[in-house]
């Protein structure tokens, strides 16, 4: 470790608090005067996008909405985004994890030549776009924090642009436009945080900085999932806003590994939601990987205050309502080939995972999940 050089990276700011997006006109009208919020239908629904609307309106800016993304956004939408950015100063995302994607992929590639799909993989983006402020509505992706967008293309496949372009200019967190998510949400987007948390401190790339912030997000998490899906009080939500963020900036300095590798397939085949498929697999793949740093895993316990660590994952999940077997949701025991054909293709998450997972073991794994 000590003869190691540390890159540890982050948006430019961030916004962090109880009313915080009541900045974002402010913040907004240094940017310019041209501004497009980017959304989905529900998050409109709810009135969160007029909310945000209003402030910018305060400051005498023009504010246009594009608000036709959906879940899992396919190749189209991130298309027809761009050519719409095209005349904006500033981008303002607003949403969970798709909108957020779409908004970082389409103002950094907004100025840039040629198609999207030209730039899927590793630092392809050579020039800055236009800038972009993010504003999460669910606690889960940490896509506001993040360097990542995923994009799904025809045939259901999801594929990854990864640049430091991607990175938002501000990142406005407020724990309050996450009070109307419905509990399945909640929960979903929840264990997806608390995935990324455990995958982060336990992965081959870990190091201080992320293990402190992953081990704060654990614990934050087991504290109060069970509220915020439950209750859904300002405390518990606080709590999970953070712990997501932290989680976020964790994994994009540390690395994700196999659970994301293999809850990959069940979403494409069976339209799970990423965290819902993210659950199913956690506890199974924790104890396939204990042995490899049981240290960790005892700090995990400790941050969830439990001798046992996988049974507290799984105690949490079927507090918060989370179906625990993929026969649950139609798997069938033939699918296990296919998904760990599929699973071995995500080397990038697997390479870091502390135990080296060949397809049998994926095979067992799934064996057990089923
Ligand atoms: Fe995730």
């Amino acid at each position: 470790m000590i003869d190691e050089i540390l890159e540890f990276k982050t948006p430019k700011r961030i916004f962090f608090g109880n009313g915080a997006v009541k900045k974002v006109g402010v913040e907004a009208k240094k940017f310019g005067d041209k501004i497009l919020i980017i959304a989905g239908k529900t998050v409109r629904k709810v009135g969160i996008v007029d909310k945000v609307r209003g402030y910018i309106e305060e400051e005498s800016l023009d504010v246009d909405i594009f608000d036709r993304v959906k879940p899992e956004p396919t190749t189209d939408v991130f298309k027809e985004c761009i050519e719409v950015l095209k005349d904006y100063d500033l981008a303002i995302g607003i949403g969970g994890g798709s909108s957020l994607d779409v908004t970082k992929a389409s103002s950094a590639l907004a100025k840039s030549e040629g198609s999207i799909n030209d730039y899927i993989g590793i630092d392809k983006i050579k020039k800055e776009g236009i800038p972009k402020i993010l504003i999460p509505t669910t606690s889960g992706s940490g896509s506001e924090v993040s360097h990542i967008t995923v994009l799904t293309d025809e045939k259901g496949n999801k594929n990854a642009i990864y640049s430091k372009y991607l990175f938002s200019d501000i990142s406005v967190v407020d724990p309050e436009l996450t009070l109307t998510l419905p509990k399945k949400v909640t929960a979903d987007t929840g264990f997806d945080a608390l995935t990324h948390a455990i995958e982060s401190y336990v992965s081959l790339k870990s190091n201080e900085l992320t293990d402190v912030l992953a081990l704060k997000a654990i614990e934050l998490i087991s504290e109060s999932l069970r509220d915020a899906a439950n209750i859904g009080n300002i405390k518990s939500r606080y709590n999970m806003s953070m712990a997501s963020m932290l989680a976020g900036i964790a994994f994009v300095n540390s690395s994700l590994g196999a659970v994301h590798a293999l809850a990959y397939p069940l979403g494409v085949k069976y339209h799970l939601a990423h965290g819902e498929s993210n659950a199913l697999m956690l506890p199974y793949v924790m104890k396939f990987n204990y042995n490899a740093n049981p240290q960790k895993f005892k700090d995990i316990g400790k941050a969830m205050n439990s001798r046992d660590c996988i049974e507290s994952v799984i105690k949490l999940a079927r507090d918060v309502d989370i179906v625990s077997k993929m026969r649950d949701f139609g798997m069938k025991e033939e699918d296990i080939e296919e998904f760990s054909e599929i699973a071995m293709i995500s080397k990038r998450l697997l390479k870091y995972n502390p135990r080296e997972m060949r397809k049998d073991d994926a095979k067992k794994i799934y064996g057990e999940a089923w």
